[in-house]
């Protein structure tokens, strides 16, 4: 009873007005509980349509994804929480705030939902920053906003679409490795999607390689290296480079638009 994400035969086309776009084909993948997922592949291979299906956002054609042995059909906090590579936190409220709001629809009492938030604010070192709008932080604080508002759910799982593509490169690293330390004290699922193979060996506990569009798994890798990750390891460049043999193939191939 490890697999808690299991989808199979999932496709999807979009019909859009210059004609079908195959999207994904035949997506059949396992994600176990408590692991730590990254989705690599070309832009446009369908790793957001994945999360959105996973997520019950988007609906597939065919196949089914099972979510502890049930369908979602639609978004449900109670199972799956989302973070994107925007932040879209509202600019009208604090940083505390906006960590409450999820818990504001779920209709938890101010005091408690108070007492979450600032609980949550301290682990991503915005203690002390409650009270700023997001217009008075910074690109990376704004995401931690994002996550924790994400994490006050208390979901299960947790899907991020690029959560730190906006961001630079330093404060990518450090963002890295204070996911991993939250994924380690919160024991979530996570579901990741990044387009940096360096983010993917460092964070994942498994990467999936898609292929070019309509989207399938290529190639499943799991890292067995221990945390913290040393990338200037031998077992880490050579990942490296299987990674992007990979990518590279692929993304030539949607590159030259023979797909
Ligand atoms: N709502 C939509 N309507 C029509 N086409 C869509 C829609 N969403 C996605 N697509 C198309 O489906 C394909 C897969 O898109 P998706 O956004 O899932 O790719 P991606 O792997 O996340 O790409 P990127 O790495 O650039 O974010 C693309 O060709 C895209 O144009
Ligand atoms: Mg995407």
């Amino acid at each position: 009873m490890r697999d808690q994400i299991v989808i199979s035969g999932v496709s999807k086309t979009f019909q859009t007005a210059s004609g079908p776009v195959p999207a994904l084909a035949e997506i059949n993948l396992t994600v176990r509980r408590r692991e730590f997922l990254t989705l690599l592949g070309p832009s446009g291979c369908g790793k957001s349509t994945l999360l959105g299906i996973i997520g019950g956002m988007v609906t597939p054609d065919g196949g089914v994804v099972e979510i502890d042995g049930m369908k979602l059909d639609r978004p449900d906090p109670k199972k799956v929480a989302l973070v994107f590579q925007d932040p879209g936190l509202f600019p009208w409220r604090s940083a505390l705030e906006n960590v409450e709001f999820g818990l504001e629809l779920q209709g938890v009492p101010k005091t408690e939902r108070r007492r979450a938030a600032q609980r949550l604010l301290e682990p991503v070192g915005l203690k002390g920053f409650e009270a700023k709008y997001p217009r008075e932080l910074s690109g990376g604080m704004k995401q931690r906003v994002a996550i924790a508002r994400a994490l006050a759910l208390q979901s299960p799982i947790l899907l991020m679409d690029e959560p730190f593509g906006a961001l630079d490169e330093q404060t990518r690293l450090l963002m890295g490795e204070w996911l991993l330390k939250i994924w380690a004290t919160t024991k979530t699922t996570v579901v990741f999607v990044t387009h940096s193979l360096q983010e993917a060996i460092v964070l994942s506990s498994r990467i999936v390689v898609m292929t070019a569009r309509p989207g399938r798994i290529k190639a499943l890798f799991e890292v067995e290296l221990p945390y913290p990750r040393d990338l200037t390891a031998k077992e880490a460049t050579e990942l490296r480079a299987q990674l992007w043999g990979f990518i590279r193939e692929e993304s030539l191939q949607a590159m030259e638009g023979r797909v």
